[in-house]
C-alpha cells in the first residue's frame, strides 16, 4: 500500500493536480499538491476518472499475518465506540468535551487532573466512550487523507443561538464521506436567544431529520455551562454505537493509528495511538509509518502507566526511534529486526516516490516554458 503525493499521483494518471485536489475535496479530503494520500484513497480517486486500480501490497508477510487472525469472527469481541466532535468555529466543541470529561472526573476522582493525551475515555455506567480530543476537522481530514479511519460516530455540535453555519455543513460532509453516523448536539440551549427548533429545521435541509419528526437522526439539546442533556447525549451515543455492533479481536498483535505525536525532552518520541485491533503490550516490537521501535512504556488517558492496551484504547506509546506522524499506522511485528527492515524499506520507497514526483514536476515546468 503506502502513500503517494497528490502531485505525483496526478502525474501518474495524466491529470492536473487541480483535478485530483477537486475530486479529493468532493470526497471530504483536504490535501495540497505536496501532501501524501493513502493508496486506498488514491484508488478511489482513480476510479472516479475511470481507471481500474490494483493496490500493490509491499509487505505481504505483514498482510498475511493480519489476514490470518483478523477475519475469524469467533475471535471478535465487542469494543467501545470512538467518537469525534465536529462543528462550526466557536459553537462549543471544546466546552462540550470539557464538560463531558468533568462529569466523568468529578464522579470518579474529584479534583483529579486529567493529563492531556489527545483522547479521553469517558465511563457511562459500566460502558465506555472514547472521545478524540483532536479538533474534529483534523481527525477527519489529515487522518483520512492518509487512509486512516479512526472514528465510529461523529457528534455534530450546533449552537442553538447561531444555527447551521458553513463549517457545520463541511462537518456533515466529512462525516458522510467517512460513512459514520451523526449524532447532533444542539448546544448552548441555556442562552436566552437559543432556538433549538430552528436548528432542527435547518438540519432537515441537509437530510438530517430528528427522530421526533419521524427521521432517524438523534438530536439532543445540551448545555456545556449547566450540564443539561450531557448524560442523555452520552446514552444516545452508546445507543447508536450498539446498532453498529463494533467488534475487534483483542487476541492478536496490535494495530492502531497515531492520533498525535511529539518529541518530549525527557521521554523521547511520544505517540498517542488509538489501538484498533489486537492488544499492545510493553515490550512489543512495532513499525509505525517510517519509524519503528519497541514499546518501552504505555500510559492511559489519565496518565497512569499500564502494561497493555486493547481495542478502542488510546495510549501514549514510548519507545519509537523517531517521532511518527498523525495518521501513521502502528503495527506490532515479530521482533525489532523485522520492524527496522520494514521501516527502512518504507523510507526507501518514500525517497523514490519523492524523486519521481520531483522529476515529474521538473518536466511539467519545462514543457510549460517551452
Ligand atoms: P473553536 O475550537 O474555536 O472552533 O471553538 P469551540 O467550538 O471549541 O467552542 P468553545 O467551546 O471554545 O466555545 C466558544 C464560546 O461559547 C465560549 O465562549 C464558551 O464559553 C461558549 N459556550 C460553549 N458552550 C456553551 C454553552 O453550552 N452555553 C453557553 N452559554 N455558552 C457556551
Ligand atoms: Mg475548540
Amino acid at each position: 500500500t503506502g502513500a503517494v503525493t497528490v502531485g505525483a499521483f496526478a502525474e501518474l494518471l495524466g491529470l492536473t493536480p487541480a483535478q485530483v485536489i477537486q475530486t479529493l475535496i468532493g470526497m471530504g479530503v483536504m490535501a495540497a499538491i505536496n501532501q501524501e494520500i493513502d493508496a486506498s484513497v488514491a484508488a478511489q480517486v482513480a476510479e472516479k476518472f475511470g481507471f481500474t486500480v490494483k493496490i500493490q501490497e509491499p509487505e505481504p508477510e505483514l498482510a498475511k499475518k493480519v489476514a490470518a487472525t483478523e477475519d475469524d469472527p469467533a475471535r471478535l469481541k465487542p469494543r467501545w465506540p470512538v467518537v469525534t466532535v465536529l462543528g462550526h468555529v466557536d459553537h462549543g466543541k471544546t466546552s462540550l468535551l470539557d464538560r463531558i470529561r468533568k462529569t466523568r472526573v468529578t464522579a470518579q476522582e474529584a479534583g483529579g487532573i486529567t493529563q492531556h493525551i489527545g483522547a479521553s475515555v469517558v465511563e457511562v455506567d459500566d460502558k465506555k466512550i472514547v472521545f478524540l480530543d483532536t479538533p474534529g476537522h483534523e481527525a477527519f481530514t489529515a487522518l483520512r487523507a492518509r487512509g486512516a479511519q479512526v472514528t465510529d460516530i461523529a457528534v455534530l455540535v450546533v449552537a442553538a443561538d447561531d444555527g447551521v453555519m458553513p463549517q457545520t455543513v463541511e462537518a456533515i460532509n466529512h462525516a458522510r464521506a467517512a460513512g459514520v453516523p451523526i449524532v447532533v448536539a444542539i448546544t448552548k440551549v441555556d442562552k436566552p436567544e437559543a432556538n433549538p427548533d430552528r436548528v432542527r429545521q435547518q438540519l432537515v435541509e441537509f437530510n438530517l431529520v430528528p427522530e421526533e419528526w419521524g427521521g432517524d437522526t438523534v438530536m439532543v439539546e445540551v448545555s456545556a455551562h449547566t450540564g443539561q442533556g450531557i448524560q442523555e447525549l452520552l446514552e444516545m451515543i452508546l445507543l447508536v454505537a450498539e446498532l453498529q455492533e463494533l467488534k475487534a479481536n483483542p487476541d492478536r498483535p496490535a494495530m492502531g493509528t497515531v492520533i498525535e505525536a511529539k518529541l518530549d525532552r525527557g521521554r523521547g518520541p511520544v505517540a498517542t495511538v488509538l489501538v484498533q485491533t489486537g492488544t499492545l503490550r510493553v515490550g512489543d516490537a512495532f513499525v509505525c509509518g517510517t519509524t519503528y521501535g519497541r514499546v518501552r512504556a504505555l500510559f492511559d488517558d489519565r496518565g497512569r502507566q499500564v502494561e497493555e492496551a486493547g481495542p478502542s484504547t488510546p495510549v501514549e506509546v514510548l519507545g519509537a526511534s523517531e517521532v511518527p506522524e498523525a495518521g501513521d499506522r502502528l503495527e506490532v511485528v515479530a521482533d525489532e529486526r523485522e520492524a527496522r527492515e520494514i521501516a527502512e524499506r518504507r523510507r526507501e520507497e518514500r525517497r523514490q516516490e519523492e524523486m519521481r514526483a520531483a522529476r515529474g514536476l521538473t518536466l511539467e515546468q519545462f514543457s510549460q516554458q517551452a
